[in-house]
């Protein structure tokens, strides 16, 4: 049997964040970078001169006339992102679209639609579910250990880097409540949100999220680009244990705090009092592999692509982050009312 052909990709958008698959792809062996393309001519040549044989584009059609792209990453600015998928999803190209996916819900569903009509992968690029260290966090979860989960809670905060085109919350948060729903496996029943402005612009830049996933089960998350203190951390609390996944620490990025508290049913004798349970125990550092979670996540979209299944992270999953996200753009608006929500049908 002949060895498969190398999976044909172009990258769409090679600014900060499109260089970096730029230098992924370039590195997999299952994988040909066969073009790139930017409106901005600068930034293609700088590309060019590193990578020559790759094809340089200024405008997508150029792009998807090609016959030599069976994919599109997709690394434009987010209020970008709509417009470009669909020409090339309408192309045939499989696309992985950086987060947030969209910024307006019905442009998600319409994307889920296209892609779905046409048989092509959708992923989105929710790099945390292909970080180890939030990978472990969903075992100890998965596997029972942190007893009855409590709450989970996610920082977010540095000095920017400040975006133009969407606020902190959709740039920001948007990580965290798709590592949330990946944690719990649920869909949250409602949100609620308030945001500031403090930087003079007309977007939120710093903003305060609760989201309630039902059976009592709470999420608060606190994103800011004018916090001097740059932290990346998600917390999840239970009955038997505190566990932390810290991005910033890579000598130990996850915590385990074999501690915690949980109340007992009143007995009789105690006419109702509730006793509680106070679990004293080890504070360790598992062992989480090493390995770039940016590799793993273009590793899985070109394993899909090659058996033809759905991505971890595929369009439908993308939506309810955006679906979330609006109704914390809602909340918002509305000085931090409870929106209720409830998963979409596409
Ligand atoms: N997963 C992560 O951790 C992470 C980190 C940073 C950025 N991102 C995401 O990556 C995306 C890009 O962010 P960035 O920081 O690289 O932005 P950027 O502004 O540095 O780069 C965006 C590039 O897209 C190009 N572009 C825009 N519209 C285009 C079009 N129609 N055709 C061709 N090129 C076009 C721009 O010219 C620019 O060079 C955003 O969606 C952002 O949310 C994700």
């Amino acid at each position: 049997m002949p060895a498969p052909r190398p999976l044909r990709v172009a990258v769409l958008g090679c600014g900060y964040w499109g260089v970096n698959y730029i230098r992924v792809f370039n590195e997999l062996p299952e994988v040909t970078i066969t073009a790139v393309c930017d409106l901005h001519e600068k930034r293609l040549r700088a590309v060019g001169q590193r990578l020559p044989s790759l094809g340089l584009a200024t405008d997508l059609d150029d792009l998807l006339r090609r016959e030599d792209v069976d994919a599109v990453v997709i690394c434009t600015e987010a209020s970008a992102h709509h417009a470009v998928a669909r020409r090339c999803l309408a192309a045939g190209k499989h696309v992985l679209i950086e987060k947030p996916m969209t910024t307006d819900v019905e442009q998600a569903r319409e994307l889920v639609g296209l892609a779905e009509a046409r048989g092509l992968v959708l992923m989105t690029g929710h790099v945390f579910l292909f970080n180890p260290g939030v990978r472990k966090l969903k075992e100890y979860i998965a596997q029972g250990k942190l007893g009855r989960v409590y709450y989970l809670y996610a920082r977010r905060t540095n000095l920017g880097p400040i975006r133009r085109d969407v606020d902190v919350l959709w740039d920001l948060a948007t990580h965290d409540v798709a590592i949330f729903g990946y944690l719990l496996d649920r869909f949250p029943q409602w949100v609620s949100a308030v945001g500031v402005r403090v930087l003079g612009s007309s977007h939120e830049d710093i903003g305060f999220i609760s989201i309630g996933y039902g059976d009592g089960v709470v999420g608060h998350i606190h994103v800011s680009w004018a916090d001097a203190n740059k932290v990346r951390e998600v917390a999840v609390v239970g009955s038997d244990m505190r566990i932390v996944f810290d991005d910033l620490n890579s000598q130990e990025q996850v915590r385990v705090y074999e501690k915690g508290v949980s109340a007992s049913a009143p007995a009789m004798a105690s006419y109702g009092e509730y006793h509680f349970q106070m679990r004293d125990g080890d504070i360790i550092s598992p062992k989480v592999e090493v390995s770039e979670p940016l590799k793993n996540q273009c590793l899985h979209f070109v394993g899909c692509i090659a058996e033809g299944c759905e991505p971890l992270t595929n369009g439908r999953e993308g939506l309810q982050v955006v679906q979330v996200m609006a109704a914390i753009e809602r909340s918002i608006a509305q000085s931090g009312a409870p929106i209720s929500l409830a998963p979409l049908k596409c």
